[in-house]
C-alpha cells in the first residue's frame, strides 16, 4: 500500500501545471470516458485531474486494500465493526428478500416482521383507525438526534412531493428551544410522539421525551398511549412506560447513522406511506446490487471514494463541499456530515496504529443556487481548493415551474463550467479595456476579477429525485464511505471520538447548578461562575 501511495503523489507531482480543460483537450471522449451510468444516475467525474494513470493507480489503491473482499465480508454479516465486535447489516434492512445470516442464524423473518410491523402501524396512522385521544393524528414528533434525527429529517424533506400523511416535525437539540418552538401550536390531542433513540439513553433525546410527555400529560388523559419507540434497547422502552405493541426494535448491527432504512425511518414511512418508504427501500437494495456486482472500474462507490481520496489524501485538499441543485436536498449535507466524518474521522488504523495518510475531509454544502450568492466566492477565487460535489436532477417536480428548473440546473453546470475553466488574466485585462480602464489602474482592477479556474467537480447526475433515487443516492455515499475507509484501513462503523465530551457534560453540569465548585481547568470553572453569576 505504501508503495501506492507513493505512486499516485508522484503521479500527482508529475502533473505539474497540467489543467483539467487540458485533459479534455488531449482527450476527446474525456466526457464520455471518465463518467459512469448505472442505477437511474450519472456519475460525471471528468472535470477533475484523475486522468487515466492516476485512475488506474487508484483502483490499484482500491484491489489492494481488499475492497472487494472486505465488501464481501460485510454483505455476509461478518464482525466489521472490530472495536464493537459487531457485524454491518443495515444492507439488510433493505434487501427484505434475502437471507442473512449473524452468528449463524437468519435474522431476516425477523427484520420482515418489524418493517411488516411499521408498515400496519403507518397504515393505520394515516387512515386514522389508530387515533390519539383527539382523533385522527396530524401531526408526528419524532424525538432523535445524530442518526435518529439526521436521515428520517433529511428524507421526509426530500420526499415532499410525495408527503401525504400528517405533518411531521423533528426535535433533536438539548435546547428547549428546539421542543418549546416544535410543539407551540400543536394540539396533544392529535400528535403522535416517536422517541427514536438506537440506546435509548442519549441525553438530549431522553430529555426531550420527557418534556414531550409532560407536555402531553397537561392535556391527554393517557399520554404514553400516543407515543412510539424505535430502539435498540427494547427494554427500555418498557421502563420509559411505551406499550410493546408501539415499540419498533432493531439489532446493534444497523449503526445510527445508518440507520433510516429500518424503524428509525418510521416517521418517514408515516409522512409518505408504505409503498413510497419501500420505494425508497428499493433504491438502496439497488444500489447494493451494483456495488456488489460491478467491476471496481465501472462501480459508483469506488469511484466516488476514489475521487474522495484523489482530492483529500492525495492533492491534500482539507474539505470537500456537497452542493446539492435540489432544494428538497437541504438537509443531505448535515446528512452526510454525520455519515462521512463520524465514520471516517479516525486517526487509528484498524489495528491501532497511528494512520500515516490523512483520514477522511471535512464535509459541508448548501443547496444551489443559495450557495452561490454566500460562500461560492471562496470556492472560486480563494486560496484553497474545495473539490465540490454537485448533485442534479434533470426534472423537478413542478411542471408549471419548468423554467425555475432549466434555470437551476444552467446555474449548476455554469458553476462547474466556471470551476474548472476559470478566467485568465489577458481575459480579465480585455473586459477592464472594454471599461475605459488603462495601463495600472487597468491591470489592478483586472487582477480582482481573474478566477484561477482548474478547480474540481464532480457531478451526480439523476432523472428525479423519487423515493427510489433517494434511496440510491444515500446508499451510494454509505458504500462511499465504507470503500474510502477501508482504503484507510480504519474502522468506519465505530464513533469513540463522541464519547469524551459527554462523559464531560455530565461532569460540568454540576458546576452550573453550583452542586460542584472543582475538579475541572481554571478556565472552564471561570465561566462556569460567569454562567451562574448572569442567570443569578
Ligand atoms: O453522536 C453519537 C451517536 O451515538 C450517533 O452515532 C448516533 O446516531 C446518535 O449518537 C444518537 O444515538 P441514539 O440513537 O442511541 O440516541
Amino acid at each position: 500500500m505504501t508503495d501506492l501511495w507513493n505512486r499516485l503523489t508522484s503521479c500527482r507531482a508529475a502533473q505539474g501545471d497540467a489543467r483539467i480543460d487540458g485533459l479534455f483537450d488531449a482527450d476527446p471522449d474525456r466526457a464520455r470516458g471518465f463518467s459512469t451510468q448505472a442505477c437511474g444516475m450519472v456519475f460525471d467525474w471528468s472535470k477533475t485531474m484523475i486522468d487515466a494513470p492516476a485512475r488506474d493507480l487508484l483502483l490499484d489503491l482500491a484491489r489492494g486494500a481488499g475492497v472487494e473482499a472486505r465488501r464481501e465480508a460485510m454483505f455476509a454479516g461478518e464482525k466489521i465493526n472490530e472495536t464493537e465486535g459487531r457485524a454491518v447489516l443495515h444492507t439488510a434492512l433493505r434487501n427484505l428478500d434475502a437471507s442473512v445470516m449473524v452468528d449463524g442464524q437468519d435474522v431476516m423473518p425477523e427484520v420482515r416482521a418489524i418493517h411488516d410491523r411499521m408498515a400496519e402501524f403507518a397504515r393505520a396512522v394515516r387512515d386514522g383507525s389508530f387515533a390519539g385521544a383527539g382523533g385522527k393524528i396530524t401531526d408526528v414528533v419524532n424525538i432523535g438526534i445524530g442518526g435518529s434525527d439526521l436521515g428520517p429529517a433529511m428524507a421526509v424533506l426530500a420526499l415532499a412531493p410525495y408527503h401525504d400523511g400528517p405533518r411531521t416535525h423533528f426535535v433533536s437539540n438539548v435546547d428547549g428551544a428546539d421542543i418549546a418552538d416544535t410543539l407551540k401550536g400543536l394540539d396533544a390531542a392529535t400528535t403522535l410522539v416517536v422517541v427514536a433513540s438506537k440506546t435509548f439513553t442519549t441525553i438530549e433525546t431522553m430529555t426531550n421525551a420527557q418534556t414531550a410527555r409532560d407536555w402531553m400529560a397537561a392535556s391527554v388523559a393517557d399520554p404514553a398511549a400516543q407515543f412510539v419507540a424505535l430502539s435498540s434497547a427494547v427494554g427500555k422502552t418498557g421502563d420509559f412506560g411505551i406499550d410493546q405493541v408501539r415499540v419498533f426494535g432493531f439489532e446493534d448491527w444497523v449503526g445510527g447513522r445508518y440507520s433510516v432504512w429500518g424503524p428509525i425511518g418510521l416517521s418517514v414511512m408515516l409522512a409518505v406511506g408504505p409503498e413510497a418508504f419501500d420505494e425508497f427501500l428499493a433504491g438502496g437494495a439497488q444500489m447494493d446490487a451494483h456495488f456488489r456486482e460491478a467491476p471496481l472500474q465501472a462501480n459508483l462507490p469506488v469511484l466516488l471514494a476514489l475521487t474522495g481520496i484523489w482530492h483529500h489524501q492525495v492533492c491534500g485538499y482539507p474539505t470537500r463541499a456537497v452542493l446539492p441543485y435540489d432544494n428538497r436536498l437541504m438537509r443531505l449535507p448535515a446528512y452526510l456530515q454525520q455519515l462521512e466524518m463520524e465514520s471516517n474521522g479516525k486517526r487509528v488504523a484498524m489495528d491501532g496504529s497511528e494512520l500515516t495518510v490523512a483520514s477522511g475531509p471535512v464535509v459541508w454544502g448548501e443547496p444551489g443556487t443559495n450557495g452561490q450568492h454566500a460562500f461560492y466566492q471562496l470556492i472560486h477565487q480563494g486560496t484553497t481548493p474545495v473539490p465540490c460535489e454537485f448533485i442534479l436532477a434533470a426534472t423537478g417536480h413542478e411542471p408549471d415551474l419548468a423554467h425555475h428548473h432549466i434555470l437551476l440546473a444552467a446555474n449548476c453546470l455554469a458553476q462547474a463550467e466556471a470551476l474548472m475553466r476559470g478566467r485568465p488574466l489577458d481575459e480579465a485585462r480585455a473586459l477592464m479595456a472594454e471599461k475605459g480602464l488603462e495601463g495600472a489602474e487597468q491591470d489592478r482592477q483586472a487582477r480582482h476579477r481573474v478566477f484561477p479556474g482548474n478547480r474540481p467537480s464532480t457531478l451526480l447526475l439523476i432523472e428525479r429525485l423519487t423515493p427510489r433515487a433517494l434511496g440510491a443516492i444515500l446508499a451510494l455515499y454509505e458504500h462511499r464511505v465504507f470503500v474510502e475507509g477501508v482504503i484507510l484501513g480504519i474502522n468506519s462503523f465505530d464513533q469513540w471520538g463522541v464519547e469524551l465530551g459527554k462523559e464531560l457534560a455530565l461532569k460540568v453540569e454540576p458546576l452550573l447548578t453550583g452542586e460542584a465548585m472543582d475538579g475541572h481547568d481554571a478556565s472552564t470553572l471561570r465561566l462556569a461562575a460567569l454562567i451562574r453569576e448572569m442567570r443569578g
